[in-house]
């Protein structure tokens, strides 16, 4: 059993890490203006002051039923909020919340009454999926990284598995630390509830799902480590890329040497 005072330094290190990843994700250029969101399962971390807290806003109702997350609190980035900022003011720039006893709503407890992303469909229902797993996952990010948005333009390489095997194949690490790969999803609008339910099948297969020519949705047991895989992928991108952009197709590693990389690190697949 947690003390307060441990639950709450937790929940204080877990904004941190939003934070820090927030201004990652700026730096890198994949986060223009609001782009991109961030959401955490901090339910484990509400501590009896958290759970008595009264609402600051009206129940919000979701396009979806998330029957795994009653009573569940998650800190969300807001929508139309900016990472640069949210990497110093996380508290400004995103709000807690509750899912109500439905499990079809939630309502903003605290700092600020600021409305969570408009990705709240996919990035909750992801959660929900999660829990129902009884999975660690903890953490969902969506952001634009340039090199593999640009990737998904090319109809070939949204063919099963052909980016995945293309990225593992650039440096032996991707496979080793994106094992189950790049899952697509084909273009849909943004926040919609079929581009929620389509992430959620993926992600039973992948690490990280592409969303056509938008941008990636990564889990990880914390934020750190959702965004470690995007990177992963991104920096495979950026040697097909800069290949191509000395005017060769870079030859990538051999069938039998990404077979070997699965024995030796015994990758699934
Ligand atoms: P929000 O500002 O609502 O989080 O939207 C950003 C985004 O990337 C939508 O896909
Ligand atoms: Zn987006």
């Amino acid at each position: 059993m947690k003390t307060i005072l441990e639950e709450r330094l937790e929940l204080k290190r877990e904004i941190e890490k939003v934070a820090e990843v927030a201004g990652y994700l700026w730096t890198k250029g994949w986060a223009e203006r609001n782009g991109g969101n961030i959401t955490i399962n901090i339910t484990d971390l509400a501590d009896s002051g958290m759970k008595s807290m009264a609402a600051i806003s009206d129940i919000i109702k979701l396009d979806v039923e998330l029957p795994n997350l009653k009573g569940a609190f998650f800190y969300c980035k807001g929508t139309n909020k900016r990472m640069r900022d949210l990497a110093r003011f996380p508290m400004d720039n995103g709000s807690v919340i509750r899912i109500c006893d439905d499990c079809k709503s939630y309502e903003i407890i605290a700092d600020n009454p600021v409305k969570p992303t408009s990705e709240i469909t996919a990035h909750l229902s992801v959660h929900n999926h999660m829990v129902g797993k009884g999975s660690n996952y903890k953490a969902v990010l969506h952001t634009h990284p340039i090199e593999l948005v640009a990737m998904s333009h090319n109809p070939e390489f949204l063919k099963k598995d052909v980016l995945t095997k293309l990225l593992w194949s650039m440096i032996p690490e991707t496979k080793a630390f994106c094992p189950r790969g790049l899952g697509i999803i084909p273009y849909k609008i943004p926040g919609s509830v079929e581009l929620a339910e389509s992430s959620l099948k993926e992600l039973d297969d992948y690490d990280v799902v592409m969303w056509e020519k938008h941008g990636v949705l990564a889990v990880g047991d914390d934020i750190l480590e959702a965004f470690d895989q995007v990177d992963v992928l991104t920096k495979s991108a950026q040697i097909y890329i800069a290949a191509k952009n000395m005017g060769f197709t870079p030859d990538g590693m051999s069938d039998e040497a990404m077979k070997e990389m699965s024995v030796v690190f015994n990758l699934p697949k």
